[in-house]
């Protein structure tokens, strides 16, 4: 993927599979956000592939890639404004709901009532009918990827969903994370993230990237224990982690 003279990823290769977590991090401006758009169809790239199940999505705008199982969150949450924090949920429950269709499976449920139970869920029912401009920081981003999960995706691309919390937000989120991880153990997932102990935490392969190429990747350990990746990325942050205490 390139921009003008700026070749964002180079050759990277990125394999989620089904049923697992996998972390993507490095450095500010290493190309994380932007393969998140190139696999969400948001960056049409000038060479490569993207499959899901083994059959080409490249060809795919965002709205078609995400009915067929590829949601995101972003960076800055990216919430309806004008509609309240259930009624963005409840675009994805439609999402799955359009899905299952396709697929011809009937479903007795209340698309309303579903996205009030997910509210509850993910703990933001102090803000259901507040619209995000009403809603903390965090609370937006918790509603965000409540409204992905919901679409039950095959692939979730989680961009930063810690950045930019408190750190009781953080715990709840870790909290959401293992709800997730344990309610959709099909789903592949791809986390993008600075907190290395949350990636540490719920992904047991982490992908590292350099400007725009693969530095490492491997078992969780592995890649943090990695020389070039402690040189080029953690720093210090490495030898806290290692020490136990907060990076
Ligand atoms: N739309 C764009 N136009 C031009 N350059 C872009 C565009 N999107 C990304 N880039 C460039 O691609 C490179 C990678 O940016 P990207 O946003 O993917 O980094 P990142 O790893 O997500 O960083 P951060 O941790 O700060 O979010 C940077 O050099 C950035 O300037
Ligand atoms: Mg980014």
């Amino acid at each position: 993927m390139r921009f003008g003279g700026n070749t964002a990823l180079d050759e990277v290769g990125l394999t989620l599979p089904r049923g697992e977590w996998t972390g993507l991090i490095g450095p500010n401006g290493s190309g994380k956000t932007t393969m998140l758009n190139v696999l969400s169809g948001i960056y049409v790239p000038q060479a490569g592939r993207t499959t899901l199940d083994g059959v080409g999505i490249g060809s795919l705008r965002p709205g078609p890639r995400s009915r067929l199982g590829v949601v995101r969150t972003f960076q800055h949450p990216q919430l309806a404004e004008s509609l309240t924090m259930w009624e963005n949920v409840l675009l994805g429950v439609d999402l799955r709901r359009s899905r299952d269709r396709r697929g011809r499976v009937a479903s007795a449920e209340d698309p309303v009532a579903v996205a009030r139970k997910v509210v509850d869920i993910f703990g933001f029912t102090a803000y259901a009918d507040h619209v995000p401009s009403q809603a903390p920081y965090g609370v937006r981003k918790i509603a965000e990827i409540a409204r992905a999960v919901v679409a039950s995706p095959k692939v979730l691309l989680l961009d930063e969903p810690a950045a930019g919390l408190s750190r009781e937000e953080r715990r709840e989120l870790i909290a959401a994370l293992a709800v997730i991880r344990d309610a959709r153990p099909d789903m592949a997932v791809c986390l993008v993230e600075h907190d290395i102990r949350l990636v540490a935490s719920v992904c047991p392969t982490i992908q590292v990237l350099n400007f725009g190429k693969v530095l490492a990747s491997g078992t969780s350990s592995e890649v943090l224990k990695d020389q070039s990746v402690i040189e080029a990325y953690l720093g210090k942050s490495a030898a806290r982690l290692n020490e136990g205490t907060t990076t």
